[in-house]
């Protein structure tokens, strides 16, 4: 069997200008030359275009999804034809040229109701919307792409830049003396740029043959709730973590349900020869200081 030359891999980033999609294309670069197709650059619902865009790429990461997860439960087929739909489409392309697809998933594919982590082959329950549309998606690239599919789940994403519940914290404790903040939901905080590293190493490992197809976990190490994560944040950027209190989520009652338990097992990266993210409090050391995670 050849072997790619994975240093020239051609890469295209669909949902570039997003949270995730900007670390995907810095941290893609130097794993070879990439597309950065941006929302006006490549609407992905737009089947012709996708086809086109798609051809002369080796690996194509899907970075692209509506994400308004309260907006979603009022628009739940809008929310399908972008994260499950269009998914469907990028999967035909894939297919018809040969390339790689790598779909970033979510937990809310899962109830919540666990009480250990959820291994990939878990059975998905989601309950709400966006969960369910994103569940739509999962199921094209597996379907479509037997192969060459891949989802990477992930979870509880945030990056120094766009809005993100790290962002928010620390905005909100310049505007106020005291946060609250839910103690019920637990998960695992994982920063972009730890995600899109690991992303890229998945899809070397897919060029070379390494990695079989399926889902894998891409989410931080350890876990931790909403309310350990902004008294990190808190601490982490020097300040007081005690301003930070604890509620619950009936108190803070939001349109659409959020799982209670979003901890996911990452077996399956040793399959693949992919190292596991680091432990979440060390992403965000790094984030926060604008360094790598160790
Ligand atoms: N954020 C999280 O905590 C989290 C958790 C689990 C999974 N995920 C998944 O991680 C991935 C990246 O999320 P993110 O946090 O980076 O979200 P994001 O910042 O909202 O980025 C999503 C991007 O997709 C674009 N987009 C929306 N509809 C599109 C369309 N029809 N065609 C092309 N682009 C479109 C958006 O553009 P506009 O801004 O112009 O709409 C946005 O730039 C998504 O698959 C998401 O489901 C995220």
């Amino acid at each position: 069997m050849r072997v790619p030359d994975v240093v020239s891999a051609r890469w295209l980033v669909t949902g570039a200008g997003g949270m995730l999609g900007r670390d995907l294309v810095e941290v893609l670069r130097e794993h070879g030359e990439v597309t950065a197709a941006d929302r006006a650059r490549l609407d992905i619902t737009d089947t012709d275009a996708v086809a086109g865009a798609v051809a002369g790429h080796d690996v194509v990461v899907n970075a692209a999804a509506w994400t308004d997860v309260d907006a979603a439960e009022a628009d739940e087929a809008a929310a399908t034809a972008v994260n499950g739909h269009a998914v469907a489409g990028l999967a035909r392309a894939c297919a018809a040229t040969g390339a790689k697809l790598v779909q970033i998933s979510t937990d809310y594919v899962f109830s919540g109701d666990a009480t250990e982590p959820y291994p990939e082959d878990a059975e998905p329950a989601p309950i709400n919307a966006y969960g369910r549309s994103k569940l739509v998606g999962e199921r094209a690239v597996r379907e479509l792409l037997p192969h060459a599919g891949y989802i990477v789940r992930t979870a509880w994403l945030y990056a120094p830049h766009g809005r993100n519940f790290v962002t928010t914290m620390l905005r909100l404790a310049k505007e106020r003396e005291t946060v609250a903040v839910v103690t019920d939901q637990r998960g695992q905080p994982t920063w972009t740029r730890e995600l899109a590293q690991q992303v890229a190493a998945l899809g070397d490992a897919a060029l070379r043959g390494a990695a079989p197809p399926g889902i894998y976990h891409g989410t931080a190490t350890g876990q931790t709730t909403w309310y350990g994560l902004a008294r990190a944040v808190f601490t982490v950027a020097g300040m007081d973590p005690t301003r930070v209190r604890g509620t619950t989520s009936e108190a803070f009652r939001r349109p659409a349900p959020r799982p209670a338990y979003s901890v996911l097992g990452h077996g399956r990266w040793r399959l693949a020869g992919v190292p596991l993210q680091a432990i979440w409090r060390d992403q965000l050391i790094a984030a926060l200081a604008g360094r790598s995670a160790p």
